[in-house]
C-alpha cells in the first residue's frame, strides 16, 4: 500500500480592491452577470466572466428551468458560449460571483464539481492554465492559478 498525498495551493484576497485592476474589471464583469441570473428557483445568483487572449470578455449566468435539471450554470454558460463564439481564443482568467436572494453570502463561492470538469477539458485543450478568482457577494477572493488545483485526479479525453 503506498499513500498517495494531493495538494493544491490557493491564494485568498481580503478583497476584490487588491486583485491586479484587470482581474477587478473582470469581477465587475461578473457581477454585472450575477445580477441578471434567471434564477427564480434556488434564488442563487451566480455570475462568471472570462477573459480571452483576444481581448474579449465572455460573460455567462445561471439559467434555471422550471424541469430543474434542465438548468445551466453561470460557469458552463459563459464557457460554452466562448466554444460556440470564439473557438480558436485561449482563456486566460475566469471571475466567478455568487449572491443569494435570500442572504448574504460573504465566504467565497467555488465552482461546482460539474463545472470544474467542463472547464478542465477547455484548459486541457488550449494548453495553458487558466486563473480562476472566485468570490461571494463581497469578502474574500480566493485565486487558483489553474482548473487543474481544483480538480484533482483528473478525468479527461486522455484516458478514453
Ligand atoms: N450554480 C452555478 O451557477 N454555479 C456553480 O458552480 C454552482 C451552482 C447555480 C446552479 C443553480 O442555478 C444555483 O446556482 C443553485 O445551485
Amino acid at each position: 500500500m503506498k499513500e498517495i498525498k494531493i495538494e493544491s495551493t490557493l491564494y485568498v484576497y481580503n478583497t476584490v480592491k487588491d486583485l491586479p485592476s484587470d482581474v477587478q474589471d473582470l469581477m465587475n464583469n461578473a457581477h454585472q452577470a450575477r445580477d441578471k441570473a434567471y434564477a427564480p428557483y434556488s434564488k442563487f445568483n451566480v455570475g462568471a466572466a472570462l477573459l480571452l487572449d483576444n481581448g474579449e470578455v465572455v460573460i455567462g449566468s445561471n439559467q434555471e428551468n422550471a424541469s430543474y435539471p434542465s438548468g445551466l450554470c453561470a460557469e458552463r454558460t459563459a464557457i460554452y458560449y466562448k466554444g460556440a463564439k470564439y473557438p480558436e481564443a485561449k482563456i486566460l482568467k475566469m471571475a466567478i460571483t455568487a449572491s443569494s436572494q435570500i442572504n448574504k453570502t460573504t465566504e467565497p463561492i467555488p465552482p461546482c464539481g460539474a463545472c470544474r470538469q467542463a472547464i478542465v477539458e477547455y484548459e486541457i485543450n488550449q494548453k495553458s492554465p487558466i486563473e480562476i478568482y472566485f468570490m461571494g457577494e463581497t469578502g474574500k477572493v480566493v485565486k487558483s492559478n489553474s482548473l487543474k488545483n481544483l480538480l484533482p485526479l483528473v478525468f479527461d479525453k486522455s484516458v478514453l
